[in-house]
């Protein structure tokens, strides 16, 4: 049995003013090996949040069942931690103090709480930055603290929701290495959104592609590179297949969104 059992899900939201609701999602079925690297990708409003959320425990499955270590889940848990797109740090907090908040949150040892804090600071290249505020920091440092605190807790499971959207490329590239670096010594279970096909492509053991209408998964896409992935990697000839696979599966979903779109 996989870590991770999605099975058959449906997600339903009720239309804002109105009786009617509106499927997200359907039929979406995928198996997640404990601690593998599975990557989502999908054009927009295809419903990637709505699993990632459904996985968080934050919204509830209209039909089917997601199970985690074979147990439904039914809430939010201590095995699973979400990364969202934008930091929601604490303003009058430091670093340290937004990594130990999340500890205190879950009741950890006093005497551990200070010592494991640092630590996870640390390993998110903020050693220097400790007694710094969110205020102080760019957008790339804020969004390692944010997965400073999401590892620090120990999940099981780390689901990331677009987590480096709002940075520049370059940034978003040295974040996507030291993501790989802290997962290949932890060996989290990762589930990660995005819509760059290459972050996919190069952080993904898998890539599963999101089709829209209702939101459901077109392919999943394994990925035959050798770890650790390296930056040469993206000219190889098997990078260059992946990525003309993938973003044919996401401009045909496009297209067909605009055919709708000229009907209607
Ligand atoms: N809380 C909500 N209430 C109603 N509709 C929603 C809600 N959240 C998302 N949706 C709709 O569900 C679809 C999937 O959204 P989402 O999961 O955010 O897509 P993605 O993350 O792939 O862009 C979209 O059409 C969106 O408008
Ligand atoms: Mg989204």
């Amino acid at each position: 049995m996989s870590q991770i059992e999605i099975r058959d899900v449906a997600i339903e939201y009720k239309k804002p003013k109105s009786e009617e609701s509106f499927v997200a999602i359907q039929g979406v079925s995928l198996s997640i090996e404990k601690g593998s690297f599975v990557t989502i990708v999908g054009s927009s409003g295809c419903g990637k949040s709505t699993l990632l959320l459904a996985l968080a425990g934050l919204i509830e499955c209209s039909r089917g069942s997601i199970r985690v270590e074979g147990k439904d889940v039914t809430g939010p848990g201590k095995d699973r931690a979400m990364v969202f797109q934008d930091a929601s740090l604490l303003p009058w907090r430091s670093v340290h103090g937004n990594v130990r908040f999340a500890l205190e949150l879950q009741r950890w040892k006093r005497d551990d709480i200070d010592e494991r804090a640092a630590r996870f600071v640390r390993m998110v290249g903020l050693g220097n930055f400790a007694d710094y505020h969110p205020h102080q920091l760019s957008g790339g440092m804020r969004q390692r603290v944010n997965i400073a605190r999401a590892l620090a807790v120990d999940p099981q499971v780390l689901l990331m929701d677009e987590p480096f959207g709002a940075l520049d490329a370059q940034t978003r590239e040295v974040m996507g290495d030291e993501l790989l670096r802290i997962w290949e010594r932890d060996k989290k279970t990762a589930v990660f959104v995005t819509h760059s096909i290459d972050e996919a492509i190069f952080l993904g053991d898998r890539v599963v592609v999101m089709g829209r209408n209702p939101g459901h998964i077109r392919d999943v896409v394994e990925i035959d590179l050798p770890r650790p992935r390296t930056a040469a990697m993206l000219d190889s000839p098997s990078f260059i297949e992946y990525r003309r696979k993938l973003r044919d599966y996401i401009s045909a979903d496009m297209q067909a969104l605009h055919m709708v779109e000229d009907i209607a």
